[in-house]
Protein backbone atom coordinates (compact mmCIF):
# COMPACT_ATOMS: atom_id res chain seq x y z
CA UNK A 1 0.00 0.00 0.00
CA UNK A 2 2.31 3.06 -1.23
CA UNK A 3 -0.02 5.72 -0.11
CA UNK A 4 -0.13 4.26 3.33
CA UNK A 5 4.32 6.08 3.50
CA UNK A 6 3.06 9.49 2.60
CA UNK A 7 0.25 9.50 5.96
CA UNK A 8 3.34 8.04 8.04
CA UNK A 9 5.48 11.29 7.02
CA UNK A 10 2.27 13.31 6.89
CA UNK A 11 0.03 12.43 10.43
CA UNK A 12 1.63 10.38 12.88
CA UNK A 13 -1.10 10.41 14.97
CA UNK A 14 -3.73 8.64 12.26
CA UNK A 15 -0.67 6.29 11.41
CA UNK A 16 -0.38 4.90 14.61
CA UNK A 17 -4.17 4.42 15.03
CA UNK A 18 -4.28 2.43 11.86
CA UNK A 19 -1.32 0.44 12.72
CA UNK A 20 -2.85 -1.14 15.88
CA UNK A 21 -5.79 -1.30 14.33
CA UNK A 22 -4.05 -3.49 11.90
CA UNK A 23 -2.80 -5.32 14.79
CA UNK A 24 -6.47 -5.72 16.44
CA UNK A 25 -7.37 -7.30 12.86
CA UNK A 26 -4.09 -9.98 12.27
CA UNK A 27 -4.05 -11.08 15.73
CA UNK A 28 -7.84 -11.37 16.05
CA UNK A 29 -10.46 -13.52 14.80
CA UNK A 30 -13.78 -11.73 13.58
CA UNK A 31 -16.49 -13.72 14.10
CA UNK A 32 -19.40 -10.89 12.95
CA UNK A 33 -21.01 -12.29 10.71
CA UNK A 34 -21.71 -8.83 8.80
CA UNK A 35 -17.80 -8.28 8.14
CA UNK A 36 -15.32 -9.44 5.51
CA UNK A 37 -11.90 -8.77 4.72
CA UNK A 38 -11.57 -7.05 1.22
CA UNK A 39 -8.50 -8.05 -0.99
CA UNK A 40 -5.78 -5.58 -1.90
CA UNK A 41 -6.92 -4.90 -5.35
CA UNK A 42 -10.33 -3.74 -3.58
CA UNK A 43 -8.42 -1.47 -1.25
CA UNK A 44 -6.21 -0.23 -3.69
CA UNK A 45 -9.41 0.72 -6.16
CA UNK A 46 -10.78 2.73 -3.07
CA UNK A 47 -8.00 4.99 -2.50
CA UNK A 48 -7.72 6.36 -5.91
CA UNK A 49 -8.34 9.58 -8.09
CA UNK A 50 -12.07 8.51 -8.29
CA UNK A 51 -12.35 9.78 -4.84
CA UNK A 52 -12.33 13.21 -6.10
CA UNK A 53 -14.84 13.78 -8.92
CA UNK A 54 -18.72 14.58 -9.05
CA UNK A 55 -20.70 12.44 -11.47
CA UNK A 56 -24.37 13.04 -10.75
CA UNK A 57 -26.54 10.80 -12.59
CA UNK A 58 -25.95 7.69 -14.67
CA UNK A 59 -23.39 6.53 -16.99
CA UNK A 60 -23.80 9.06 -20.20
CA UNK A 61 -26.25 11.10 -18.34
CA UNK A 62 -24.54 13.30 -15.71
CA UNK A 63 -24.83 16.98 -14.26
CA UNK A 64 -20.90 17.61 -14.47
CA UNK A 65 -18.34 17.23 -17.62
CA UNK A 66 -15.29 15.44 -17.00
CA UNK A 67 -16.92 11.46 -16.41
CA UNK A 68 -15.76 9.58 -19.31
CA UNK A 69 -13.96 7.39 -16.95
CA UNK A 70 -16.24 7.54 -13.82
CA UNK A 71 -18.82 6.31 -16.92
CA UNK A 72 -17.07 3.43 -18.02
CA UNK A 73 -16.27 2.40 -14.33
CA UNK A 74 -19.97 1.91 -13.13
CA UNK A 75 -20.66 0.74 -16.73
CA UNK A 76 -18.50 -2.36 -15.86
CA UNK A 77 -19.46 -2.32 -12.38
CA UNK A 78 -23.32 -2.26 -13.89
CA UNK A 79 -22.32 -4.75 -16.06
CA UNK A 80 -20.40 -7.45 -13.71
CA UNK A 81 -22.92 -7.41 -11.43
CA UNK A 82 -25.53 -8.49 -14.20
CA UNK A 83 -23.61 -11.33 -15.04
CA UNK A 84 -22.74 -12.21 -11.80
CA UNK A 85 -26.70 -12.46 -9.45
CA UNK A 86 -28.33 -12.43 -13.55
CA UNK A 87 -30.50 -9.30 -12.63
CA UNK A 88 -32.55 -7.01 -14.97
CA UNK A 89 -31.54 -3.95 -13.70
CA UNK A 90 -29.24 -2.38 -11.43
CA UNK A 91 -28.28 0.76 -9.61
CA UNK A 92 -24.68 0.39 -8.35
CA UNK A 93 -24.87 3.96 -6.03
CA UNK A 94 -26.83 3.49 -2.84
CA UNK A 95 -23.56 4.76 -0.25
CA UNK A 96 -24.69 1.41 2.18
CA UNK A 97 -27.42 -0.71 2.74
CA UNK A 98 -29.65 1.24 5.02
CA UNK A 99 -29.76 4.20 2.54
CA UNK A 100 -30.17 1.46 0.05
CA UNK A 101 -33.80 0.18 1.56
CA UNK A 102 -34.59 4.02 2.52
CA UNK A 103 -34.18 4.21 -1.67
CA UNK A 104 -36.52 0.95 -2.13
CA UNK A 105 -39.23 2.95 0.57
CA UNK A 106 -38.85 5.83 -1.76
CA UNK A 107 -39.19 4.41 -4.79
CA UNK A 108 -42.15 2.34 -4.21
CA UNK A 109 -44.58 3.81 -0.47
CA UNK A 110 -45.93 6.94 0.49
CA UNK A 111 -45.01 7.90 4.00
CA UNK A 112 -47.83 5.71 5.96
CA UNK A 113 -48.34 2.75 3.75
CA UNK A 114 -47.84 -0.68 5.49
CA UNK A 115 -44.55 -2.25 5.94
CA UNK A 116 -43.92 -5.84 6.55
CA UNK A 117 -40.48 -7.66 7.40
CA UNK A 118 -39.31 -10.00 10.35
CA UNK A 119 -39.32 -8.55 13.80
CA UNK A 120 -36.21 -7.32 15.08
CA UNK A 121 -35.50 -9.82 17.90
CA UNK A 122 -36.55 -12.80 15.48
CA UNK A 123 -33.63 -11.50 12.80
CA UNK A 124 -34.90 -8.67 10.92
CA UNK A 125 -32.34 -5.88 10.11
CA UNK A 126 -33.92 -1.90 11.57
CA UNK A 127 -34.69 -0.69 8.38
CA UNK A 128 -37.19 -3.36 7.92
CA UNK A 129 -39.86 -1.65 10.14
CA UNK A 130 -37.93 -0.97 13.85
CA UNK A 131 -39.90 1.98 15.32
CA UNK A 132 -35.95 3.65 15.70
CA UNK A 133 -35.77 3.43 12.15
CA UNK A 134 -37.16 5.71 9.16
CA UNK A 135 -38.95 2.70 8.27
CA UNK A 136 -41.07 2.53 11.55
CA UNK A 137 -41.26 6.21 12.12
CA UNK A 138 -42.47 6.92 8.79
CA UNK A 139 -44.53 3.84 7.67
CA UNK A 140 -46.93 2.10 9.43
CA UNK A 141 -44.94 -1.09 10.28
CA UNK A 142 -45.64 -4.78 11.21
CA UNK A 143 -43.72 -7.93 11.49
CA UNK A 144 -43.85 -11.66 10.93
CA UNK A 145 -41.85 -14.08 14.17
CA UNK A 146 -40.14 -16.88 13.85
CA UNK A 147 -42.04 -20.18 15.00
CA UNK A 148 -41.44 -19.97 19.34
CA UNK A 149 -40.56 -23.19 19.59
CA UNK A 150 -37.92 -24.13 16.42
CA UNK A 151 -37.10 -20.60 16.13
CA UNK A 152 -37.56 -21.21 12.34
CA UNK A 153 -39.80 -19.37 9.63
CA UNK A 154 -42.87 -20.67 9.49
CA UNK A 155 -44.35 -19.50 5.77
CA UNK A 156 -47.84 -20.58 6.59
CA UNK A 157 -47.23 -17.72 9.83
CA UNK A 158 -45.85 -15.20 7.22
CA UNK A 159 -48.95 -15.57 4.97
CA UNK A 160 -51.57 -14.86 7.77
CA UNK A 161 -49.50 -12.19 9.06
CA UNK A 162 -49.65 -10.73 5.44
CA UNK A 163 -53.52 -11.33 4.77
CA UNK A 164 -54.01 -9.68 7.50
CA UNK A 165 -51.95 -6.54 7.54
CA UNK A 166 -51.60 -6.24 3.86
CA UNK A 167 -48.31 -4.55 3.66
CA UNK A 168 -47.83 -2.79 0.38
CA UNK A 169 -43.40 -3.85 1.07
CA UNK A 170 -43.06 -7.23 2.22
CA UNK A 171 -39.19 -7.91 2.72
CA UNK A 172 -37.68 -11.07 2.73
CA UNK A 173 -33.89 -11.44 3.74
CA UNK A 174 -32.85 -10.97 7.17
CA UNK A 175 -29.44 -9.91 9.59
CA UNK A 176 -29.74 -13.08 12.08
CA UNK A 177 -31.51 -15.88 10.38
CA UNK A 178 -29.14 -18.98 10.40
CA UNK A 179 -31.09 -20.50 7.92
CA UNK A 180 -31.90 -20.86 4.23
CA UNK A 181 -34.74 -18.37 3.64
CA UNK A 182 -37.43 -19.46 1.06
CA UNK A 183 -37.89 -16.75 -1.21
CA UNK A 184 -40.25 -18.33 -3.70
CA UNK A 185 -42.19 -18.93 -0.67
CA UNK A 186 -42.33 -14.98 0.08
CA UNK A 187 -42.94 -14.10 -3.89
CA UNK A 188 -46.52 -16.35 -3.96
CA UNK A 189 -47.04 -14.62 -0.13
CA UNK A 190 -46.46 -10.92 -1.92
CA UNK A 191 -48.62 -11.78 -5.01
CA UNK A 192 -51.17 -13.19 -2.53
CA UNK A 193 -51.71 -9.57 -0.97
CA UNK A 194 -50.79 -7.27 -3.39
CA UNK A 195 -47.01 -6.24 -1.97
CA UNK A 196 -43.94 -5.64 -3.70
CA UNK A 197 -41.37 -8.27 -2.79
CA UNK A 198 -38.12 -6.76 -1.29
CA UNK A 199 -35.33 -9.12 -0.62
CA UNK A 200 -32.78 -7.77 1.03
CA UNK A 201 -29.92 -10.49 0.77
CA UNK A 202 -27.08 -8.42 2.26
CA UNK A 203 -25.88 -11.27 4.40
CA UNK A 204 -25.84 -13.84 2.03
CA UNK A 205 -25.88 -11.88 -1.01
CA UNK A 206 -22.03 -13.87 -1.88
CA UNK A 207 -23.83 -17.10 -1.62
CA UNK A 208 -26.51 -15.89 -3.92
CA UNK A 209 -24.47 -14.64 -6.38
CA UNK A 210 -22.87 -18.73 -6.46
CA UNK A 211 -25.81 -21.10 -5.99
CA UNK A 212 -24.16 -21.65 -2.82
CA UNK A 213 -27.93 -19.97 -1.39
CA UNK A 214 -31.29 -20.44 -3.76
CA UNK A 215 -31.04 -17.02 -5.02
CA UNK A 216 -33.89 -14.04 -4.69
CA UNK A 217 -33.46 -13.03 -8.33
CA UNK A 218 -35.84 -14.72 -10.29
CA UNK A 219 -38.50 -13.80 -7.91
CA UNK A 220 -38.38 -10.79 -5.81
CA UNK A 221 -39.13 -7.52 -7.53
CA UNK A 222 -36.32 -5.84 -6.15
CA UNK A 223 -33.61 -7.06 -4.49
CA UNK A 224 -30.93 -4.97 -2.05
CA UNK A 225 -27.60 -5.97 -0.61
CA UNK A 226 -24.71 -4.48 0.52
CA UNK A 227 -21.57 -5.00 -0.94
CA UNK A 228 -19.41 -5.54 2.09
CA UNK A 229 -20.63 -8.55 3.77
CA UNK A 230 -20.24 -11.97 2.14
CA UNK A 231 -19.92 -9.95 -1.30
CA UNK A 232 -16.35 -9.22 0.24
CA UNK A 233 -16.55 -5.81 -1.72
CA UNK A 234 -16.23 -2.17 -0.53
CA UNK A 235 -18.65 -0.46 1.99
CA UNK A 236 -21.69 0.15 0.09
CA UNK A 237 -24.47 -1.64 -1.47
CA UNK A 238 -26.75 -1.93 -4.64
CA UNK A 239 -30.44 -2.26 -5.43
CA UNK A 240 -30.93 -4.70 -8.22
CA UNK A 241 -34.76 -5.04 -9.56
CA UNK A 242 -37.21 -6.34 -12.68
CA UNK A 243 -37.74 -3.86 -15.14
CA UNK A 244 -41.17 -3.97 -15.41
CA UNK A 245 -43.34 -2.75 -12.20
CA UNK A 246 -45.43 -5.72 -11.48
CA UNK A 247 -48.10 -3.64 -9.37
CA UNK A 248 -48.43 -0.85 -11.63
CA UNK A 249 -51.79 -0.94 -12.18
CA UNK A 250 -52.10 -1.13 -8.01
CA UNK A 251 -50.78 1.85 -7.16
CA UNK A 252 -49.27 3.71 -9.80
CA UNK A 253 -52.11 3.46 -12.82
CA UNK A 254 -50.99 7.12 -14.60
CA UNK A 255 -47.09 6.60 -13.40
CA UNK A 256 -44.79 6.99 -16.81
CA UNK A 257 -41.68 5.04 -14.62
CA UNK A 258 -41.19 1.20 -15.54
CA UNK A 259 -39.64 -0.74 -11.58
CA UNK A 260 -35.99 0.25 -12.94
CA UNK A 261 -36.58 4.12 -13.82
CA UNK A 262 -38.37 4.13 -9.70
CA UNK A 263 -35.35 2.94 -8.12
CA UNK A 264 -33.10 5.19 -10.34
CA UNK A 265 -34.69 8.04 -9.39
CA UNK A 266 -35.36 7.36 -6.21
CA UNK A 267 -31.08 6.70 -5.32
CA UNK A 268 -31.05 10.01 -7.27
CA UNK A 269 -32.09 12.58 -7.28
CA UNK A 270 -34.56 11.09 -4.63
CA UNK A 271 -32.01 10.95 -1.44
CA UNK A 272 -28.51 10.34 -2.44
CA UNK A 273 -25.79 13.31 -4.35
CA UNK A 274 -22.60 12.28 -6.30
CA UNK A 275 -21.46 8.66 -6.24
CA UNK A 276 -18.84 7.84 -4.37
CA UNK A 277 -16.88 6.76 -7.38
CA UNK A 278 -13.87 5.20 -5.81
CA UNK A 279 -16.89 2.78 -4.42
CA UNK A 280 -18.03 2.09 -7.49
CA UNK A 281 -14.31 1.41 -9.03
CA UNK A 282 -13.69 -1.13 -5.71
CA UNK A 283 -17.18 -2.61 -6.63
CA UNK A 284 -16.19 -3.15 -10.12
CA UNK A 285 -13.14 -4.87 -8.68
CA UNK A 286 -15.07 -7.25 -6.25
CA UNK A 287 -17.67 -7.99 -8.99
CA UNK A 288 -14.81 -9.29 -11.26
CA UNK A 289 -13.42 -11.18 -8.27
CA UNK A 290 -16.67 -12.73 -7.47
CA UNK A 291 -17.12 -13.77 -10.60
CA UNK A 292 -14.24 -16.27 -10.55
CA UNK A 293 -14.63 -19.67 -9.25
CA UNK A 294 -12.42 -19.47 -6.58
CA UNK A 295 -15.01 -17.18 -4.80
CA UNK A 296 -17.61 -20.41 -5.53
CA UNK A 297 -15.02 -22.61 -3.39
CA UNK A 298 -14.77 -19.68 -0.86
CA UNK A 299 -18.63 -19.30 -0.45
CA UNK A 300 -18.77 -23.50 -0.02
CA UNK A 301 -16.15 -22.70 2.48
CA UNK A 302 -17.76 -20.26 4.15
CA UNK A 303 -20.96 -22.37 4.99
CA UNK A 304 -18.83 -25.44 5.62
CA UNK A 305 -16.71 -23.27 8.30
CA UNK A 306 -20.22 -22.18 9.93
CA UNK A 307 -21.48 -25.82 10.39
CA UNK A 308 -18.26 -27.14 11.82
CA UNK A 309 -18.61 -23.64 14.24
CA UNK A 310 -22.24 -24.71 15.31
CA UNK A 311 -21.15 -28.52 15.61
CA UNK A 312 -18.31 -27.83 18.10
CA UNK A 313 -20.10 -25.75 19.77
CA UNK A 314 -22.94 -27.78 20.50
CA UNK A 315 -20.49 -30.68 21.62
CA UNK A 316 -19.73 -28.44 23.92
CA UNK A 317 -22.82 -27.94 25.43
CA UNK A 318 -24.34 -24.39 23.77
CA UNK A 319 -27.76 -24.06 22.29
CA UNK A 320 -27.95 -22.48 19.25
CA UNK A 321 -31.55 -20.91 17.72
CA UNK A 322 -33.01 -23.34 15.31
CA UNK A 323 -30.38 -25.97 16.41
CA UNK A 324 -27.78 -25.16 14.08
CA UNK A 325 -27.27 -23.25 10.97
CA UNK A 326 -27.14 -23.78 7.22
CA UNK A 327 -25.26 -20.50 6.15
CA UNK A 328 -22.71 -17.91 7.58
CA UNK A 329 -23.94 -17.67 10.73
CA UNK A 330 -25.48 -18.78 14.26
CA UNK A 331 -26.81 -17.48 17.55
CA UNK A 332 -25.58 -18.70 20.43
CA UNK A 333 -28.62 -18.81 23.41
CA UNK A 334 -26.77 -17.86 26.79
CA UNK A 335 -30.37 -17.88 28.37
CA UNK A 336 -30.27 -21.77 28.17
CA UNK A 337 -27.10 -21.29 30.61
CA UNK A 338 -28.73 -19.15 33.16
CA UNK A 339 -26.96 -16.09 31.58
CA UNK A 340 -30.36 -14.70 30.57
CA UNK A 341 -29.64 -10.64 29.25
CA UNK A 342 -25.69 -11.28 29.75
CA UNK A 343 -25.07 -11.34 26.10
CA UNK A 344 -22.75 -8.15 26.59
CA UNK A 345 -20.92 -9.34 29.52
CA UNK A 346 -20.16 -12.49 26.95
CA UNK A 347 -19.09 -10.53 24.01
CA UNK A 348 -16.83 -8.34 26.46
CA UNK A 349 -15.18 -11.80 27.81
CA UNK A 350 -14.64 -13.05 24.63
CA UNK A 351 -13.66 -9.86 22.93
CA UNK A 352 -10.88 -9.94 25.94
CA UNK A 353 -9.63 -13.73 24.21
CA UNK A 354 -9.57 -11.67 20.77
CA UNK A 355 -12.86 -13.27 19.36
CA UNK A 356 -14.95 -10.43 17.79
CA UNK A 357 -18.37 -11.16 18.13
CA UNK A 358 -21.43 -9.40 18.81
CA UNK A 359 -24.68 -9.51 21.69
CA UNK A 360 -28.22 -10.08 19.77
CA UNK A 361 -31.32 -10.50 20.20
CA UNK A 362 -32.81 -14.09 20.34
CA UNK A 363 -36.02 -14.46 19.04
CA UNK A 364 -38.86 -13.91 22.03
CA UNK A 365 -35.95 -12.19 23.86
CA UNK A 366 -36.54 -12.87 27.59
CA UNK A 367 -33.56 -10.28 28.15
CA UNK A 368 -33.97 -6.84 26.38
CA UNK A 369 -32.59 -5.30 23.29
CA UNK A 370 -29.69 -3.27 25.32
CA UNK A 371 -29.30 -6.71 27.50
CA UNK A 372 -30.16 -9.29 24.97
CA UNK A 373 -29.36 -12.99 25.51
CA UNK A 374 -27.66 -13.71 22.47
CA UNK A 375 -24.18 -13.93 20.71
CA UNK A 376 -23.96 -13.85 16.97
CA UNK A 377 -21.61 -15.36 14.84
CA UNK A 378 -20.25 -15.84 11.82
CA UNK A 379 -17.19 -17.33 9.35
CA UNK A 380 -17.15 -15.33 6.68
CA UNK A 381 -14.49 -12.80 7.44
CA UNK A 382 -12.11 -16.02 9.22
CA UNK A 383 -12.65 -18.09 5.87
CA UNK A 384 -11.41 -15.06 4.19
CA UNK A 385 -7.83 -15.29 5.98
CA UNK A 386 -7.49 -19.71 5.53
CA UNK A 387 -9.31 -20.97 8.13
CA UNK A 388 -10.92 -24.52 7.04
CA UNK A 389 -12.80 -26.72 9.24
CA UNK A 390 -10.36 -27.81 11.43
CA UNK A 391 -9.44 -24.07 12.30
CA UNK A 392 -13.13 -23.75 13.72
CA UNK A 393 -12.91 -26.88 15.72
CA UNK A 394 -10.31 -24.62 17.42
CA UNK A 395 -11.56 -21.48 17.08
CA UNK A 396 -15.21 -23.28 18.64
CA UNK A 397 -13.64 -24.75 21.63
CA UNK A 398 -12.03 -21.40 22.70
CA UNK A 399 -15.38 -19.53 22.09
CA UNK A 400 -17.13 -22.35 24.17
CA UNK A 401 -14.58 -22.21 27.28
CA UNK A 402 -14.72 -18.59 27.48
CA UNK A 403 -18.37 -18.65 27.56
CA UNK A 404 -18.48 -20.86 30.35
CA UNK A 405 -16.03 -19.25 32.36
CA UNK A 406 -16.73 -15.78 31.21
CA UNK A 407 -15.54 -14.75 34.53
CA UNK A 408 -12.26 -16.66 34.81
CA UNK A 409 -9.77 -14.02 33.44
CA UNK A 410 -6.90 -17.30 33.14
CA UNK A 411 -9.32 -19.01 31.07
CA UNK A 412 -9.60 -15.56 28.79
CA UNK A 413 -5.58 -15.02 28.99
CA UNK A 414 -5.31 -18.69 28.11
CA UNK A 415 -7.96 -18.91 24.85
CA UNK A 416 -6.38 -15.46 24.08
CA UNK A 417 -2.84 -16.78 23.11
CA UNK A 418 -3.94 -19.81 21.08
CA UNK A 419 -5.95 -17.35 19.11
CA UNK A 420 -3.26 -14.69 18.58
CA UNK A 421 -1.31 -18.27 17.45
CA UNK A 422 -3.46 -19.41 15.19
CA UNK A 423 -4.23 -16.22 13.35
CA UNK A 424 -0.69 -15.12 13.26
CA UNK A 425 -0.69 -18.78 11.09
CA UNK A 426 -2.80 -16.65 8.59
CA UNK A 427 -1.77 -13.53 7.77
CA UNK A 428 -4.88 -11.03 6.17
CA UNK A 429 -2.06 -8.80 4.44
CA UNK A 430 0.82 -10.32 5.03
CA UNK A 431 3.22 -7.27 2.76
CA UNK A 432 1.35 -4.39 4.03
CA UNK A 433 3.77 -1.79 4.55
CA UNK A 434 2.41 -0.27 7.68
CA UNK A 435 2.53 -3.83 9.35
CA UNK A 436 6.39 -3.69 9.18
C1 LIG B 1 -30.12 -7.40 6.19
C2 LIG B 1 -29.41 -6.07 6.31
N1 LIG B 1 -29.84 -5.05 5.57
C3 LIG B 1 -29.26 -3.84 5.64
C4 LIG B 1 -28.18 -3.61 6.46
C5 LIG B 1 -27.63 -2.23 6.58
O1 LIG B 1 -26.42 -2.05 5.99
P1 LIG B 1 -25.50 -0.78 6.39
O2 LIG B 1 -24.97 -1.05 7.75
O3 LIG B 1 -24.48 -0.79 5.31
O4 LIG B 1 -26.37 0.43 6.35
C6 LIG B 1 -27.69 -4.66 7.23
C7 LIG B 1 -26.51 -4.41 8.11
O5 LIG B 1 -26.00 -5.21 8.78
C8 LIG B 1 -28.33 -5.92 7.17
O6 LIG B 1 -27.94 -6.93 7.94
Amino acid sequence: MPMMNDIEKSDKEVYSIILRENKRVEEGAEMIPSENFVSRAVLQAYATNFTNKYSEGLPGKRYYGGNEHVDEVETLAIERCKKLFGCEHVNVQPYSGSPANLAVYFALMNPGDTVMGMDLSCGGHLTHGSPVSFSGKWFRSTSYMVNKETDLLDYNEVRRAAKKEKPKLLISGHSAYPRKVDFKAFQEIADEVGAYHLADIAHIAGMCATGVHPSAIPYADVVSTTTHKTLRGPRGAIVMCKTEDRLKALYDPNGKKNLAQKIDSAVFPGLQGGPHNHVTAAKAVAFGEALQPSFKEYCRQIVKNAKALADTLMDKGLTLTTGGTENHLMLIKLNVLGLTGKGKEVQTALEAANITTNKNSIPYEPGSPFNPSGIRLGTPAVTTRGFKESEMKELGEGIAKVIHNHQDAQVIAAVKKDVIELCRQFPLYPNLTVLK
